[in-house]
């Protein structure tokens, strides 16, 4: 038994199982139920060139929206290796992942994963990453802002809809699993080559946040008990979410890669729950229309596909008239072709025992997150209206970005330790979004 799990009772360590992660708590998870999860393939390379091309195996609920898996870890990673990596190096990593791959099938019950790369990664090549990757370091992006930057060589992403999947995956890929539901593990391991230098958790989709209340920033018994995300709002309409295609490096050797920007956030919910009204809620989440026409029932399900923004002021309207302005109002300026430019693949999080966000976001180019958390800040309507810099400004009063990082999200082909400027010409296989 761990320091961690000491102490903790049997029903609390199994509610915190993928937080508190190793292998008690993945035994602790197996002892109690059964994974009925089919293998994935013997060879896995039939899978998409897109490693986040997720949208085609994720259940869809009653009017067609993605559901995100509910079960993330995120494995923070410095290379151990030699300067540049060896090719012997990128097939430990590709072995090693390839053993997950072949243990679980790829869905949201089974698993989905992704391999990632910051700009530090990329500086140990003589030569740069080439000018169809817009991957700048780490910076702050909000003059309330003071977040620590992120620079470890690389991250994986494991996510399921089924917690032992997740704790088992990374088991395996530190070494720890000889057999991964029947499947024998190849003998090779990620902590062969890298370092895990963070692991950070979390958990998205309806009742999690209501059971994980239980920690600073949320107050207890407020959460809305069928909320997916602990600030009590449906997320993630299709209607609402930049597409894969978008997303997607278009030419060069990263072609079918996008970018990924994450961020953490941490939460103070409880003027939220406690002071403000289920009208200052739906206003400064959505917008004041919906707040003061009942557009929004419940968690907000009955919205259908989208968050119906056409309904809305336009954003400087609202700050100026109505004295507050929503987030998701702000946010729709930035669009292109009426479409977000960032994909969200977000989760909240115990971390820290402390109510947070992972604020996973997917896009072609970094520049793209830019331009949104740009419109997100809202200082324009701040400086012609009486909204405040945070107050009655969307959500910002709430959260506090405490860590940022960038990430280069390579193509299947390059996901074990790549090059910065691979010798690859493959052409774009779809039309430009
Ligand atoms: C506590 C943190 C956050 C929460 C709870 C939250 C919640 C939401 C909700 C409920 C919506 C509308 C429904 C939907 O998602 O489909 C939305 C939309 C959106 N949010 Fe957030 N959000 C958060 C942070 C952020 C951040 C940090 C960004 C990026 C800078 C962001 C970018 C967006 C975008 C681009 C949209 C879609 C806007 C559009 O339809 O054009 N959100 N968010």
């Amino acid at each position: 038994m761990t320091d961690r799990q000491r102490g903790v009772p049997r029903r609390e360590f199994l509610k915190a199982a993928v937080a508190i992660g190793g292998a008690a708590a993945l035994s602790a998870c197996l002892d109690r139920s059964d994974v009925d999860v089919p293998r994935g393939p013997a060879d896995p390379s039939s899978h998409p060139e897109r490693q986040h091309a997720w949208n085609e195996v994720l259940p869809t609920d009653d009017h067609g929206n993605p559901v995100p898996p509910r079960h993330r870890v995120l494995l923070y990673l410095e290379y151990q290796g030699d300067e540049p990596p060896t090719d012997s190096d990128r097939e430990t990593m590709e072995t090693a992942l390839r053993g997950v791959e072949r243990a679980y099938e790829r869905s949201g019950d089974g698993l989905l994963l992704t391999t990632s790369y910051s700009p530090a990664y990329f500086e140990r090549f003589d030569q740069s990453l080439p000018a169809t990757v817009d991957l700048p370091a780490p910076e702050a992006l909000a003059s309330f802002e003071d977040p620590e930057l992120d620079a470890p060589d690389a991250v994986v992403h494991l996510a399921s809809n089924t917690a032992p999947v997740v704790l088992g995956a990374e088991e395996a890929l530190k070494g720890n699993e000889g057999t991964l539901n029947d499947v024998e593990q190849p003998g090779a391991a990620l902590t062969d080559v890298f370092e895990v230098v963070d692991r950070r958790t979390g958990f998205v989709g309806k009742g999690l946040p209501a059971e994980n209340d239980d920690v600073e920033g949320v107050p207890e018994d407020e959460v809305p008990e069928d909320a997916p995300l602990y600030m009590g709002f449906e997320s993630g309409f299709r209607g609402n979410q930049a597409s894969e295609d978008r997303i997607s490096i278009q030419t060069g050797p990263f072609v079918d890669g996008t970018t990924q920007h994450i961020s953490n956030i941490t939460l103070n919910l409880n003027q939220w729950y406690e002071q403000d009204s289920r009208y200052q809620r739906v206003a400064k989440m959505f917008c004041p229309h919906h707040a003061s026409e009942g557009t929004v029932e419940g968690t907000g399900d009955t919205l259908g596909t989208d968050t119906e923004m056409d309904e809305c002021k336009h954003a400087t309207d609202a700050a100026r008239e109505e004295g507050v302005v929503g987030h998701s109002q702000k946010m729709v300026e930035v669009r292109e072709d009426d479409e977000p430019l960032i994909l969200r693949r977000d989760f909240d999080s115990t971390d820290g025992e402390q109510a947070g966000l992972h604020f996973l976001a997917l896009q072609r180019g970094i520049t793209d997150f830019v331009t949104t958390r740009e419109a997100m800040n809202g200082d324009d309507l701040a400086a012609q209206s009486a909204v405040g810099q945070r107050n009655n400004n969307g959500i910002l009063q709430y959260m506090n970005v405490t860590n940022r990082g960038n990430f280069l999200l390579p193509p299947r082909s390059l996901r074990a330790l790549p090059p910065a400027n691979p010798d690859t010409t493959r052409e774009v296989s779809h039309a430009p979004a």
